[in-house]
């Protein structure tokens, strides 16, 4: 068969010519193109908190035995549509075009927050796969989810920062770029510490691993569970914030995205993503702690809370 089989085939030609004149129009009205994700992605944190209230998102610790997708993989390939599509929605004058943006100056303002979205996210899609020892299979749902979710949080907070929300947040009242403002400041400031928080005790969860296959905690006193679906081997977390939560991992997520939430004072897709992932993690994290409490009993500290120190 050959291209123009196909091409000449009424359905195709048909699907060509919407797909056309579908790009066309956004091309010219994106500034509606991106309202309308915007409208969808509005309702995620409530589908995403709908769906965690209800089932605990099928990987790691809670994954299902059936359509699983090797671990590694589907993280790092579900993960890296953020960073791409964040990356071109910034650089790209028109959507669907190759054209960037030539004679943008981009204001330090810009520069920083697109600098932490790509930093996050390589630290997320590479760093975070070539570290961990190990990750359990993933099943196809979570990841087709990821995916589609990535693609429009990508989008929709790039084209915020390169354009849609410069010129009403990222100047002040004087026309000046906020980087030298105090919230700016300290939105920058809290994301730091956020991602800080975050890398740390993902290292912790790392270093169980590969503490197992070391002579010196291969000790009676370790309690070891495998997951029998996986062969994922799981300890009691240890040190830092896990003396005091469950999920430090999270709390450190969240408090990034919230230090990027006032650092754009207030970008409306960052607003969202902030929901979307306290949706997404705070319900895992209380799936969590009720996890170590059934599969280690009283060896689980008593007074060690889901995601709050102290609180919850
Ligand atoms: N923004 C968002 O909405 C969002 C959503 C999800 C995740 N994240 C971030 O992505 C990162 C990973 O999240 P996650 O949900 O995959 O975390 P997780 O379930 O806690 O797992 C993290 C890693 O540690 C291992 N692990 C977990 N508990 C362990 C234990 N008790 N003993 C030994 N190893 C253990 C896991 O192995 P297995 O894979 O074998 O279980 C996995 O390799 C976190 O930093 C999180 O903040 C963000």
């Amino acid at each position: 068969m050959f291209l123009s089989d196909v091409t000449n085939n009424p359905l195709m030609e048909k699907f060509l010519i919407q797909t056309k004149e579908f790009v066309t129009w956004t091309q010219q009205n994106e500034r509606e193109f991106f309202e309308e994700v915007m409208k969808i992605n509005f309702f995620v944190p409530l589908v995403f908190l709908g769906g965690t209230l209800f089932i605990t998102a099928p990987y790691g610790k809670f994954q299902w035995n059936s359509l699983r997708l090797p671990g590694k993989f589907a993280w790092l390939f579900q993960e890296s549509f953020s960073p791409i599509v964040f990356i071109y929605s910034f650089f790209i004058k028109n959507l669907f075009s190759i054209t960037i943006f030539t004679d943008a100056t981009y204001t330090t303002t810009q520069i920083i927050l697109a600098s932490f979205w790509i930093i996050h996210y390589t630290n997320r899609v590479i760093i975070y796969t070539y570290r961990a020892p190990n990750i359990a299979p993933i099943h196809i749902l979570p990841v087709l989810v990821a995916i589609f979710y990535n693609i429009i949080n990508g989008y929709t907070n790039a084209r915020w920062i390169s354009l849609f929300g410069r010129d009403n947040y990222l100047y002040d009242e004087n026309g000046q770029d906020i980087c030298k403002t105090p919230r700016f400041i300290l939105g920058v400031f809290i994301f730091l510490l956020g991602m800080m928080i975050n890398i740390h005790h993902d290292n912790i969860l790392f270093s169980l691993r590969n503490n197992l296959d070391k002579s010196t905690t291969k000790s009676e006193s370790v309690k070891v569970i495998t997951n029998t679906n996986s062969s994922s081997r799981y300890v009691i977390p240890n040190g830092g914030l896990f003396n005091y939560i469950t999920c430090p991992h999270y709390f450190g997520e969240i408090i990034e995205w919230i230090g990027f939430v006032i650092a754009t004072w207030y970008s409306y897709p960052a607003v969202l993503f902030l929901m979307a992932t306290i949706a997404n993690l705070v319900p895992r994290a209380k799936s969590n702690l009720n996890w170590y409490r059934e599969k280690f009993g009283d060896m689980y500290p008593k007074n060690r809370k889901a995601i709050v120190p102290f609180v919850w």
